[in-house]
Formats: C-alpha cells, sequence, structure tokens
C-alpha cells in the first residue's frame, strides 16, 4: 500500500454501521464521561466510540482538511499534532507527510490511540509515531518542532492555556500553529472577530458542556496574544443529526514570533 516515502495513498474511511452510530450517538446524549481523573473521563468516554469515530467526526468536526491545505510542511521538519485521537490529520497532510522527519500523534485516550497505530503500521509510515502522553506536558524527542497542530482538542483540555503553552515552548521560533475548534465569541468581541447572539454564546457551551466539550470566548483571544496570526476564518457548521442548527468554529493559523 504505501509507497517508496513510506505515505500510500489516501485511505479508505471506515465503513459507516448503524451499530457504532447508535454506540456513539448514545455516548454523546447519555454522558458517558465521568471518572476521578481526566484520563479516566476520556477513556470512559472514546472507548466505546473509538470504531465508528472517524466515519461519525467527518460530519461535525469540519475544518480539519482546510486547515492542513493551509499549513507549510517543513522539509526533515518536526510535526506534533496534540490531542490527535485516532490520527486522522496525518491523512490531511496527503502526499506532504512524507516531507516530515517525524511527525508525532498525541493523545491520552488509549482507545483512539490504537487505532492511531493501527493507522500508522496500515500506512507504512515510518516517520509516525503515536505517544500516550498530556498535551500540555509533551515534548517532542527532538526537543523542538516546527509545525503544531490541534483539531477540536484545545475543548477538552480542561487546561488549555497549558496546552497552547506547551505549544509555544515547543516550536522553533518562525514555526507554525494551525488549530481547528469550536467556540463561542465574546459580549464584546474585539474589531475583525464574529460577533455571536446571546443564545448561541449560552446555549453550544451547555450543550457541550455535557460531555466535557468547553467551548470557550477566550481560545482566540489568547491564540492572537501568544502568537503572530498568519490566517483566521471564524465559521459555523452543521451537526449529524441535528439539521437545522450550525455550531460555531475557527480555523487558525499563527507563527510563533522570531524575537528581535
Ligand atoms: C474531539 S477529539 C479530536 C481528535 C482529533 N484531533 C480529531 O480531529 O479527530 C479530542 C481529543 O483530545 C484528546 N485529549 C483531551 N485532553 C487531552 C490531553 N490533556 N492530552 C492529550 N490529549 C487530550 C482526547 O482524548 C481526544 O482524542
Amino acid at each position: 500500500m504505501s509507497d517508496s516515502a513510506g505515505v500510500s495513498s489516501p485511505a479508505k474511511p471506515q465503513p459507516w454501521r448503524l451499530s457504532d452510530e447508535l454506540k456513539i450517538v448514545g455516548h454523546i446524549l447519555f454522558n458517558r464521561s465521568s471518572g476521578s481523573t481526566h484520563e479516566e473521563r476520556l477513556e470512559n468516554f472514546y472507548s466505546g466510540q473509538a470504531t465508528g469515530y472517524d466515519a461519525f467526526r467527518k460530519r461535525m468536526l469540519h475544518g480539519r482538511e482546510e486547515l492542513f491545505q493551509w499549513l507549510p510542511t517543513v522539509p526533515g521538519g518536526v510535526w506534533v499534532d496534540l490531542g490527535a485521537g485516532t490520527g486522522e490529520n496525518a491523512e490531511n497532510w496527503g502526499p506532504r507527510l512524507a516531507e516530515f522527519q517525524k511527525g508525532y500523534l498525541v493523545d491520552l485516550s488509549s482507545s483512539l490511540l490504537k487505532i492511531a497505530e493501527a493507522r500508522i503500521q496500515t500506512r507504512g509510515w515510518t516517520n509516525m509515531a503515536a505517544v500516550h502522553a498530556d498535551a500540555t506536558k509533551f515534548l517532542p524527542l527532538e526537543g523542538s518542532a516546527d509545525v503544531v497542530t490541534m483539531s477540536y482538542s484545545l475543548t477538552m483540555i480542561p487546561d488549555w492555556f497549558a496546552a497552547l503553552d506547551q505549544a509555544y515552548k515547543m516550536l522553533k521560533p518562525g514555526g507554525t500553529i494551525g488549530i481547528v475548534d469550536f467556540f463561542v465569541a465574546r459580549k464584546y468581541p474585539a474589531d475583525g472577530l464574529a460577533k455571536h447572539k446571546w443564545s448561541t454564546r449560552t446555549f453550544w457551551p451547555m450543550w457541550f458542556g455535557n460531555d466535557n466539550v468547553f467551548l470557550n470566548p477566550d481560545h482566540i483571544p489568547y491564540l492572537q496574544n501568544r502568537f503572530e496570526t498568519v490566517k483566521i476564518s471564524q465559521r459555523r457548521g452543521t451537526l449529524p443529526y441535528m439539521p437545522f442548527v450550525r455550531v460555531p468554529h475557527y480555523l487558525f493559523m499563527g507563527r510563533k514570533r522570531v524575537e528581535s
């Protein structure tokens, strides 16, 4: 399946199965995210969803493919995906993945990481590793990274600011950060940022909070403070089985400033 560079053609998506779909909807609706530690809560939430995860999240986690089209690769460089889940983002680079000397798929959920590991094996990605670690503490073996990404993981990390600080710490000066996630706007957003009605700012944090997904008005301002904004887009996307609603999400590409 893989070519000489260790990267094969795009994977076939996991087949859609009604049983997976029902299990996932059940987990989302009937909160299975209890536990005494963050890791335990994640595992309780995801262990029953791992099989159908990719097929379901493709219709829910919008903008991931586009973000990876925005992002530059760094030949011979290091890429780190924090909160990588099943490793779907590695697919989103397409053949450009082979340009990295090393890529790390970092996650705290063992069930989702097993899928990421299997994906690496199946694809023959010799430059990729799946790592069980906390995004707020992980550092690549090389000591630094050229590109750090997070897709829909920031909203699931309680100490999200620590994860962004860790991304900042590991990025080389001039390195790129790419984030895509749900959000709500501040009541009084800065110029150029989206405004949301009270109902949006109130309903979506409550709805997602049930599953320990914390939509936050401060993610974008913090990102813009920590990194130089290269490109940002704020939109809305659909949710499976909820055709009449649209949840706000953003794509952010930033650069770690080169201090003079
Ligand atoms: C909504 S999923 C997104 C997964 C993947 N990035 C995607 O786009 O499909 C959020 C992921 O963040 C992971 N996560 C949450 N907190 C974490 C932490 N502190 N360290 C590492 N991973 C974490 C979860 O286990 C989960 O896989």
